[in-house]
């Protein structure tokens, strides 16, 4: 790999911002002010979607800005289980108390407080239940990735989005590569034939470890239920491991390029590199496709030097080579020089809150997101459970396994 596709950030798609990601994602406003004959609860001509927040963190709060800043919505509520962060965001959105919620149920108690639309940007473990009250709700959904820790989540998921056409709602999963000019330009050649018949490939997800904050809340007490809330991306069950939680963005590319599912998987990995929380530090899976297609996925989440999120898939006539903060480009007999991906981390987000809100707004509701978000979490989760066994699992062994993740909430308050 070239020098240029060095990330310049070095925390991976789901680290903290950099100022300059933040500085980037601040030219975004924009004015609407369009009639929304979509809107499911009644709300009048040119006004705001109002919108409420669950799970007022990190990427809660930068999000709530840069819907902010869109110019379509305002942030009326907030939903997280701890107080001290569901007033920091509303110290920040000036939200009155009466409408900052805590609690496992705070999800809940917003929905009933009456919001045109949810961002969900909780622990993954809680996607799910959170999802699925916001369609029954009958407000618009826009969902963190990953959708789900384990598959009765995904099927969940898929349902409740299935639901929202139905009852003519919204629901986007913010995936970020999806957005992006180039990257749909070098899919929509390579689907095209461009690199002729794909043999192989790779999907690779390079980071060191992005909780530095989540360790020392773990820390005082590590088997205290609430610090391991604190600390969600520390633990399986919370986050579904590094693969699911962090990975999936490589992986959903390779899916995305494919447009299929693995067969099956064999894998392997573990925890070598980190002494806190359950979940893996690296993890080496080989992915069968369709066609006998084999993808070898990669990835490690501690140390330092080297940062990468990307997906290279071989054909018997060229190579498509993308990367999150580098280039996207094919090479081979019929090139596209592509380019440099434009801040994607910033832009793929702001470009998702602006197709969540014309979709709102003029009644679009084929939400063509949460397929092929089901079908990646799903794969991350087939190479997970196979890197677990350190064996081959079919995708349909793992359909019907069913397995659940259950996270230790005893005691957490309602
Ligand atoms: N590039 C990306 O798409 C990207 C980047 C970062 C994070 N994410 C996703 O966004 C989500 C949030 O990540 P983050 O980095 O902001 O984490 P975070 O820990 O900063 O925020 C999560 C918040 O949820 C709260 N919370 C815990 N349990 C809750 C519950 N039951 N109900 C409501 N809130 C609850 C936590 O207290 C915390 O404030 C995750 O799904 C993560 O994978 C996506």
């Amino acid at each position: 790999m070239g020098k240029a596709n060095k990330p310049s950030f070095s925390k991976g798609a789901d680290g903290p911002l950099t100022r300059r990601q933040f500085i980037a994602g601040s030219g975004a406003a924009l004015s609407f002010t369009i009639l929304k004959p979509g809107m499911v609860r009644g709300t009048a001509a040119n006004s705001k979607i109002e919108l409420g927040l669950i799970g007022c963190g990190q990427r809660g709060t930068w999000l709530a800005g840069l819907f902010m800043k869109h110019g379509g919505y305002q942030v009326v509520a907030g939903a997280d289980y701890f107080q001290d962060r569901v007033d920091a965001f509303g110290e920040k959105f000036a939200l009155p108390a009466e409408r900052r919620y805590t609690g496992l149920s705070c999800y809940k108690k917003l929905l009933d407080g009456k919001v045109d639309a949810v961002a969900i940007e909780s622990p993954p473990y809680f996607h799910p239940e959170q999802a699925a009250a916001g369609v029954e709700a009958r407000v618009h959904v826009y969902l963190a990735k990953p959708i789900a820790v384990d598959v009765p989540g995904c099927q969940s998921v898929e349902e409740s989005g299935k639901k929202a056409t139905a009852k003519k709602q919204c629901f986007l999963v913010d995936f970020q590569t999806r957005t992006d000019p180039l990257y749909q330009e070098a899919v929509a050649r390579t689907q095209k034939g461009d690199i002729g018949r794909i043999v192989s490939g790779e999907a690779t997800y390079i980071a060191n470890i992005p909780w530095e904050r989540q360790i020392e809340d773990l820390k005082p007490d590590p088997s205290n239920p609430e610090r391991q809330l604190r600390a969600w991306g520390l633990f399986r069950a919370l986050s579904g491991d590094v693969i699911t939680e962090q990975n999936i963005h490589a992986i959903d590319v390779a899916t995305w390029i494919l447009d299929g599912h693995p067969e099956r998987a064999y894998g392997v990995g573990g925890q070598k590199a980190r002494s806190f929380g359950n979940c893996w530090d690296h993890f080496s899976v080989v992915f069968t496709f369709p066609n006998d297609v084999l993808v070898s996925f990669c990835s490690k989440q501690y140390g330092e030097g080297w940062d990468d999120i990307l997906c290279r898939l071989y054909g018997t006539d060229g190579t498509v080579d993308t990367h999150y903060f580098g280039d996207v480009s094919i090479r081979g007999k019929k090139p596209f020089a592509g380019g440099k991906v434009d801040d994607l981390y910033p832009n793929g987000a702001i470009r998702n809150i602006a197709a969540f809100y014309e979709d709102v707004t003029k009644g679009e509701f084929s939400n063509s997101t949460v397929a092929p978000s089901v079908r990646s979490n799903l794969t991350t989760i087939l190479g997970r459970t196979a890197a677990y066994k350190r064996a081959e699992v079919t995708w349909d062994e793992m359909l019907a396994s069913g397995e659940k993740f259950e996270p230790n909430l005893n005691g957490l308050k309602a």
